[in-house]
């Protein structure tokens, strides 16, 4: 059992953190107050790499393992969770699921594209009266020909608006319930695919999330992901990667989080000294790196497994449960480090909070995940 970075990896996590301080923190408050999706840096992040870090290099991926990506969505978390979903959407479901489950002329024509970070993707699953029934799927692909027609509406869809290319989950046999649905790839500019309202959210407030609307689209059937039929499966083979980088954000968040309110307290002085004199202070900081640190073991635990081609659907349900449990604590007790600093926007950690709260609802809610483990450990 090795408990230890590559060269690589610290390489990896050196660069994120740099970028995630030098171009996502300067202007990270504004965003988050205006509800601005942050453009330029998602494009210098493709630039950089981090749009397609697992895709192999021959379809313009990074080549990466699943650590490297781990460890750079914690770092680009740990200052902006609207980006580092935007990034977590385009490198495991979209790309993950391309890349595993794309026909070569897919891959060649949209991965390529996806990876590189010259577009990105969004992954549509949730509908309004399906979020965490998910095998409820009232989008409809009929299939006419060479073509199926795409009709229904999609839910808090991550990079709604900004994406090029959407993967599409819909019913194309009703009568076999969730073993009649299927995955398509769909481009934004076909007639009938309308883009619906941005929410206004409590969180995440630079990331770009939209309903989206299928009227009579028309699909070619080469944009068939893999089999018909095979639908769900692939929403959840990819979910459970998703989950790992959903984690990531989460361990990312708390850390930040955590960091900000260690460094508060070293200069804030209350009673003659600083705060991280009184134990009360002490205490919670003691509980907050533990808990990241078993937060961290997961996250990383899952990661691995996946790079060893080894199950880790229950292991990315775990990492994801408790990470996003351990960054809605830490965020809390953060706040309350800070004091009356830790509830106004300039410290930062406000915001971390309202961000922590959504890595317990997406990708499949909290209780959801419990679901997942308790069913294998009771299988
Ligand atoms: N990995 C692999 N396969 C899985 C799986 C997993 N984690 N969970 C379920 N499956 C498979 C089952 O094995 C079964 O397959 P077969 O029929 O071939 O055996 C199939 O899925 C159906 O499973 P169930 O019979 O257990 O169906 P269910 O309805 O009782 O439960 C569920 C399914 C696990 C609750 C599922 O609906 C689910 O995961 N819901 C949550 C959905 C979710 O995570 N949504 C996130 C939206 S995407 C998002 O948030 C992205 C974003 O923008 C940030």
């Amino acid at each position: 059992m090795h408990f230890e970075y590559t060269e690589e990896h610290l390489a990896v996590r050196d660069a994120a953190r740099d970028f995630a301080k030098s171009e996502l923190l300067p202007g990270v408050i504004e965003r988050d107050t205006e509800a601005r999706f942050p453009y330029e840096q998602i494009k210098k992040m493709g630039e950089l790499g981090f749009m397609g870090m697992m895709v192999d290099p021959k379809y313009n991926g990074g080549g990466m393992d699943t650590i490297s990506y781990v460890l750079a969505m914690e770092e680009i978390s740990k200052i902006d969770a609207s980006a580092s979903v935007s990034m977590s959407v385009n490198n495991s479901l979209v790309c993950w699921g391309l890349e595993k489950y794309g026909s070569e002329e897919q891959k060649e024509k949209y991965l390529k594209r996806l990876a590189s970070g010259e577009i990105i993707g969004a992954f549509c699953l949730s509908e309004p009266e399906a979020g965490s029934d998910a095998t409820s799927q009232k989008t409809t692909a009929e299939r006419e020909g060479d073509h199926y027609v795409l009709n229904g509406t999609k839910n808090w869809i991550t990079n709604g608006n900004t994406a090029s290319v959407y993967l599409v989950i819909a019913q194309t046999d009703p009568a076999k319930g969730h073993k009649g649905i299927s995955a398509f790839i769909v481009e934004k500019e076909w007639e009938g695919f309308v883009i619906g309202k941005k929410e206004d959210k409590l969180g995440i407030r630079g990331s770009d999330t939209h309903s989206l609307m299928f009227s009579d689209v028309k699909v070619p059937v080469e944009n068939r992901i893999g089999e018909e039929g095979f639908g769900f499966n692939f929403a959840m083979m990819t979910l459970n990667g998703g989950r790992i980088g959903i984690a990531a954000q989460a361990l990312g968040i708390a850390s930040g989080a955590y960091e900000l309110a260690l460094a508060y307290s070293k200069e804030r002085k209350a009673f003659g000294k600083p705060i991280s004199q009184h134990q009360a202070i002490q205490f919670k900081l003691a509980d907050m790196a533990t808990q990241i640190e078993a937060a961290r073991l997961l996250v990383y635990k899952s990661a691995w497994l996946k790079d060893q081609g080894m199950d880790y659907s229950d292991a990315s349900a775990m990492a994801k449960l408790y990470a996003s449990e351990v960054a809605m604590n830490v965020t809390i007790e953060a706040i309350q480090v800070h004091g009356g600093y830790g509830y106004v926007k300039e410290y930062h950690v406000e915001r971390l909070m309202r961000d922590a709260k959504i890595t317990q609802i997406y990708e499949g809610t909290s209780e959801i995940q419990k679901i997942v483990i308790s069913r294998s450990i009771l299988r």
